[in-house]
């Protein structure tokens, strides 16, 4: 057995790590994880923001996204999951190269009548959809309204939203018609384990051949050098094994 797996291969001893060893293994290899800078609003009006890297997109047809909020304590779900469930609206934010400093001072506990726009020298935009604002500083924006909240256990708890209205900037826009967008110009960040950040400009392009092709190049049908596309498409189906 190796060193490096020998302490975690073996489920029974994986359901005795506590918590935080938990938490660590599944934040450091579970990565990278977008981070959702989330915007949301409390009964006072008081702006408040904070990251979540437990987050992701579940759907797109209702477009489905969600952030898991690990609670201060019982009765504490911080501002985030407080102002969530009141309101029922949230913007994410994608955390980009240029809001991480932002994102920095929003990670702080600070207490709920704070506005953290002004603590993290960020402005407000407004939604089209929904009155809690967005972040204006951010190269991608999604307007949400909650669906539904699933409670883990005690402390945690999932929000998941439906994305009303999307935000994205023009100048990473390649084509609106089709739907393209340059992933280098956006900067997003992701997150890589504790204090570790990830950028997302070393991009890999690995298309998924035809199931034809992989069919053609086992059977020396298509030398494996060849391009996509076409020369695929005129091999004929595969032989059923
Ligand atoms: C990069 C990063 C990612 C984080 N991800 C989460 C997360 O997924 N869930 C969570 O509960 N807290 C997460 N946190 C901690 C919260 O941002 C922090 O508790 C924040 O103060 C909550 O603010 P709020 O009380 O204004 O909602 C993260 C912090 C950082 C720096």
């Amino acid at each position: 057995m190796s060193k490096a797996g020998a302490a975690f291969s073996l489920p029974s001893r994986s359901t005795q790590l506590d918590s935080t060893m938990r938490y660590k293994l599944l934040g450091s290899t579970i990565t990278p994880p977008p981070i959702a800078l989330v915007s949301n609003i409390d009964e006072h009006g008081v702006l408040d923001a904070a990251p979540f890297s437990y987050f992701n997109v579940f759907g797109e047809d209702p477009a489905v996204v969600g952030i898991s909020i690990l609670s201060r304590s019982s009765d504490d779900p911080k501002d985030t999951g407080h102002n969530v469930r009141r309101s029922g609206e949230f913007v994410i934010n994608l955390v980009d190269e240029s809001t991480l400093d932002a994102m920095k001072i929003t990670a702080i506990g600070f207490s709920r009548d704070v506005d953290e726009f002004k603590a993290a020298k960020i402005s407000s935009a407004p939604s089209t959809k929904i009155a809690v604002p967005r972040i204006a500083e951010s190269r991608v924006s999604l307007e949400c309204k909650l669906l539904q909240v699933i409670e883990f256990g005690a402390m945690r708890s999932l929000a998941i939203g439906e994305v009303l209205a999307m935000h994205i900037a023009d100048d990473a826009v390649l084509d609106a018609e089709r739907g393209h967008v340059d992933l280098p110009k956006l900067g997003i960040v992701g997150r890589a384990g504790a204090h570790s950040y990830v950028r997302t400009s070393d991009v890999i392009k690995l298309a998924v051949p035809s199931a034809e092709r992989v069919h053609g190049e086992l059977t020396g049908l298509i030398n494996s050098n060849a391009p996509f596309g076409r020369a695929e498409k005129r091999q004929p189906p595969p032989r059923r094994l």
